[in-house]
């Protein structure tokens, strides 16, 4: 099954007061979408940017916003990210009462539907629910910082994910987002995620245009392995 490949930065990173800056020089890049942290305190031991932050983007920029909700109680929001401008919502199972309910809510808000899942979280808490979702996101850190050590179990995680849903014969996305960079990006796409999330291995790097056209090729040159 042949997925479409999208580079993410996410703009945990980025320098803040800078931000439109920092997104336009990411779009320039060639970043496929921005990928927007949301923390409340509760689901993750940290707190980060919301919806007035969302708004004041989605004026600046052309590209897809992906609202990944770190979040208790993500019922009560999405509406509220779909609105301020996020083309795909990213709700985590260890707080989504309702998944397939969820993925219809999102949907009929006009948004793609993704369920992510934390590094002790199953698969089969997703899986399941796959028909009913765009992208499935995997963390490959522990959710609240950026910056942190790649888990190398993800790896093994989107192996079953991608050969399961290969198997069922959807074309749900499969993101990953934590500790990805240049020096383990081929070793991701190999093991069968095609949305890459990188913060701190793009934003602060110097060179994003040089960074994430390195990115790009390793991800192209790079078979998905059995
Ligand atoms: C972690 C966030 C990630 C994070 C990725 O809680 O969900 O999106 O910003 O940043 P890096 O690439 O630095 O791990
Ligand atoms: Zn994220």
């Amino acid at each position: 099954m042949v997925r479409e490949e999208k580079i993410a930065p996410s703009i945990l990173s980025a320098d803040f007061a800078r931000l439109g800056e920092e997104v336009a020089k990411v779009e320039l890049a060639g970043a496929d979408m921005i990928h927007f942290d949301v923390m409340d305190g509760h689901f993750v031991p940290n707190l980060s940017i919301g919806i007035p932050v969302m708004e004041s983007l989605r004026k600046v920029t052309r590209l897809p916003l992906d609202a990944h909700l770190m979040i208790e109680n993500p019922e009560l929001y999405v509406d509220m990210f779909v609105k301020a401008g996020a083309s795909s919502v990213s709700v985590h199972a260890e707080v989504c009462k309702d998944i397939a309910a969820m993925a219809k809510r999102l949907h009929d808000l006009g948004a793609r539907a993704s369920i992510g899942i934390n590094p002790e979280t199953d698969v089969q808490r997703v899986l399941p629910f796959a028909e009913h979702l765009d992208m499935i996101l995997i963390m490959s850190v522990h959710p609240g910082f950026g910056g942190q050590q790649f888990i190398p179990e993800a790896l093994e995680k989107l192996r079953i994910v991608r050969r399961e849903l290969d198997r069922r014969g959807l074309k749900v996305d499969i993101e990953i987002d934590g500790g990805v960079k240049l020096s383990n990006i081929a070793e991701v796409k190999a093991a069968g995620a095609n949305v890459f999330v990188s913060g701190s291995g793009i934003f602060g790097q110097g060179d994003y245009n040089t960074i994430m056209h390195k990115m790009r090729d390793l991800i192209a040159r790079t078979p998905i392995k059995d």
